[in-house]
């Protein structure tokens, strides 16, 4: 199976580039250059990148070595003819975010946060960017105490519509979307699922312009199903961008290569996001474990890749086969789709319903069935 343009695989250079410290050891890889990664990534097959600000350039740089280091990435990208689908702001490593960006109680961090990501907006407009992701792992608390949650979402809708209204003003055509995490590094996150995420986004004055970026291992960290939300993001017409990743159950983000967690709930995702048309980048956000060496974070990118095409493939024979059409229609699946009042009824028509309440009881509804006949499509015995 050969990647192409058309599967519109993007990879984050922090991905790839992440030097594997974590916090109960030392960096086991040298740092890659962002140039380097964009050709590395390009000979693997993917079609974009995206980063963040201090991914290209280093927190605090002097123009001059931010215009040889984005010249640097230009370039690359017009060699290999990578996009970059999506850029994003980090508001996270440097100290003076240790109580978040836009909702620091100390409102000078929050001003200098925000024109970090105004200055950073308007370099993902200039190299084409269709997405802006806001990921707040700062914006929280670890304490109840620390944090009027009620002021701390005033300010987050304060950022985010000033951040979209600019959007607009400059007529880029950008949207913004935001990625839920329940916890890490923060011990509690604002807008910690999809769900949370969603109902901020309709409290926003340009919500219009704002959706999501949900990520598998987020969802899951805190024991969601991850396709139901991201149905649900769909449904509301939300999903701007996606993370792919890996996790198992609920802990640590763990930021697995893609399939490698929940296999079942990723080939149930790639069902899903192929049936429904989601036309986004299919971005992967994970983290090549720390026991590999550079080769081997190559092998872990292309593995997500993999990953996604079997999985696709897998999830095509499950919907084309026979049996399956059968085993859906006997569940009733496609019998959800159909209204539940019929056009011109009435509830007294409703109400006036003879039912078989002893039928209906006794019926069986095949779902493991179901279930068995994808995991037979998944292991390719069928
Ligand atoms: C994480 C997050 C990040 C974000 C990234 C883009 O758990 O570390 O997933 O990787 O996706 O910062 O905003
Ligand atoms: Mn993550
Ligand atoms: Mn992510």
């Amino acid at each position: 199976m050969k990647p192409t343009p058309e599967d519109r695989f993007s990879f984050g250079l922090w991905t790839v580039g992440w030097r594997a410290a974590d916090p109960f050891g030392d960096p086991t890889r040298p740092a890659l250059d962002p140039a380097e990664s964009v050709r590395a990534l390009a000979d693997l097959g993917a079609w974009g990148v995206s980063f963040h600000d201090d991914d290209v350039v280093p927190f605090g740089a002097d123009d001059q070595v931010r215009d040889r280091e984005l010249d640097r990435l230009r370039a690359a990208l017009a060699e290999t003819g990578l996009r970059v689908p999506m850029v994003t702001t980090n508001l996270f490593s440097h100290p003076v975010f240790k109580d978040g960006g836009f909702t620091s109680n100390d409102r000078a961090v929050r001003r200098f946060a925000l024109s970090k990501v105004l200055r950073n907006v308007d370099l993902a407009a200039s190299l084409g960017a269709a997405t802006y992701v806001l990921w707040g792992g700062r914006e929280g608390s670890e304490t109840d105490a620390a944090k009027d949650v009620g002021a701390a979402l005033d300010r987050y809708r304060e950022a985010i519509d000033t951040i979209a209204g600019y959007v607009l003003e400059q007529g880029y055509d950008l949207r913004l979307a935001l990625e839920p995490k329940p916890n890490e590094p923060r011990g509690d996150i604002l807008l910690p699922t999809i769900g949370h995420a969603l109902a901020f986004i309709a409290e926003l004055e340009h919500g219009a312009i704002v959706g999501v970026n949900p990520e598998v291992g987020h969802e899951q960290m805190a024991g969601l199903n991850f396709v139901h939300g991201v149905a649900q993001a769909l449904w509301a017409g939300k999903l701007f961008h996606i993370d792919l990743n890996g996790q198992r159950g609920p802990r640590y983000d763990q930021d697995m290569v893609f399939g490698h967690g929940d296999l079942l709930s990723a080939f149930f995702l790639v069902d899903l996001l192929e049936s429904a048309g989601y036309d986004g980048p299919r971005h992967f956000d994970y983290k090549p474990s720390r026991t590999e060496d550079v080769a081997g974070v190559w092998v872990s990118a292309r593995a997500n890749i993999d990953m996604y095409l079997l999985l696709r493939r897998r999830a095509a024979a499950f919907r084309a086969d026979p049996v399956v059409r059968a085993a859906l229609a006997e569940s009733g699946v496609d019998d959800l789709r159909t209204p539940t009042l019929a056009p011109g009824e009435t509830l007294a028509d409703l109400r006036a319903e003879s039912f078989d309440v002893d039928r209906a009881a006794g019926r069986g509804y095949g779902f493991v069935r179901l279930a068995q006949l994808a995991a037979e499509h998944l292991l390719g015995a069928r």
